[in-house]
């Protein structure tokens, strides 16, 4: 398959970063340019400090441009770049996303300035592929991944809503320092200490599990930050119409999770959701669906894909704990994204 040239908008970010790793040697995609703020556009890519604890790829020899550049959005767009990989912060994504879809270049974005707005779909591949069906014909210039937060809760409550039909539930998170980008996660390391609240968090993720799966019960939701570098964890209860144990709830997550594989996309984990016993925030960080390993060379694209799933116990028949984890910064961001794009590419909807 030809690979499609991309170009990453941000440089020096941990989303970026974790972005350009991934296309280093992602056969469907390659790293054609990387777009990035005042703080590194002109200089050799080479030469913008690598933050993420694996090595550096082996990246093209890149001069970072202009992310603002409107002459150089509609060069890229001339010279064949198909998708722009957005890790702009939010305010920035509102106002240059746009610029970049209008010349044809296909936004993917893992900001939130976009998540649900009529017209640009918000996607987990696994959950709701269907929103990338093309409204008459037309391809998509703009398409946004969810929250970070989402991912653990929403597949699967999903596997659970399907069997059992979920009426209520509540959840509450345990967020790496990650989450908050490479400055927020420096600064609380060097001062040992963070802030556990994450205004406006809570909100996004139930309302973005809304729109994915267009349900519609009651919720309470508490999203909260701990001093752990990377690893979303949430902690759920839901209730449900139908009766379970905690043999058929386990049952369900793993025929949910064997049904809904995607061999054919690059980034696909090997099942979506690997369940364990307990879920142990070190060991468990890079579930890629048959086992946890550490992203030791860009080519294993699967890796921090799945969820992991565990502590799942029955209360009563109607009432279910579990608790879901994933990587934030792969699944829940760089990995998401590009594994979106390939979803919509093998739906020929960009
Ligand atoms: N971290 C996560 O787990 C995660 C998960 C899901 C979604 N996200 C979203 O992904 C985006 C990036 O997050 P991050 O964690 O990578 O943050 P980060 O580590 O703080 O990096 C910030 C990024 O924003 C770019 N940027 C900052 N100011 C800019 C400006 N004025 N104009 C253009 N670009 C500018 C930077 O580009 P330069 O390097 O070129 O300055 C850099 O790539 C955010 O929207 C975030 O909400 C993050």
């Amino acid at each position: 398959m030809e690979r499609w040239p991309t170009v990453v908008l941000g440089a020096g970010g941990m989303v970026s970063q974790r972005l350009q790793q991934r296309l280093a040697h992602h056969p469907w995609f390659s790293l054609a340019a990387v777009a990035g703020s005042a703080r590194f556009n002109g200089r050799s890519l080479a030469e913008v400090p690598w933050i993420l604890e694996e090595a550096r790829p082996e990246l093209p020899n890149l001069t970072v441009v202009d992310v603002e550049d409107e002459v150089l959005m509609a060069r890229l767009a001339s010279e064949g770049v198909r998708i722009a990989f957005s890790a702009l912060p939010s305010d920035e994504a509102e106002r240059l996303e746009p610029r970049w879809a209008s010349h044809g270049i296909a936004v993917f974005s893992n900001a939130s300035a976009f998540r649900r707005h009529p017209g640009i779909p918000l996607v987990i591949p696994e959950l709701n592929p269907e929103a990338l069906s093309l409204p008459a014909g037309k391809p998509h210039r703009h398409v946004c991944a969810t929250n970070c937060t989402l991912l653990p809760l929403a597949l699967p409550f999903a596997a659970l809503n399907d069997t059992y039909a979920i009426t209520n539930f509540t959840m509450r998170s345990e967020q790496g320092l990650s989450g908050g980008g490479f400055g927020y996660m420096q600064e609380a390391l060097e001062r040992g200490d963070v802030d556990p609240t994450i205004p406006g968090e809570a909100e996004k993720t139930e309302a973005e599990l809304r729109h994915v799966l267009g349900w519609t019960g009651a919720a309470e939701v508490r999203c909260g930050r701990v001093m752990r570098a990377d690893g979303h964890h949430v902690f759920v209860t839901v209730e449900t119409e139908k009766p379970m144990t905690e043999e058929d709830a386990s049952a369900c997550l793993v025929r949910w999770s064997s049904q809904h594989v995607m061999p054919e996309l690059p980034s696909a984990p090997h099942q979506p959701l690997m369940l364990v016993d307990r879920i142990d925030p070190t060991s468990h960080l890079h579930a890629d669906g048959r086992q946890f390993k550490a992203l030791d060379s860009a080519h294993h694209l699967s890796t921090g894909m799945a969820i992991t799933v565990g502590n799942i116990v029955c209360e009563t028949p109607h009432r279910l704990r579990f608790e879901g984890y994933s990587h934030n910064t792969l699944r829940g961001a760089a990995g998401g994204v590009i594994y979106l794009a390939e979803l919509a590419r093998s739906m020929e909807a960009i």
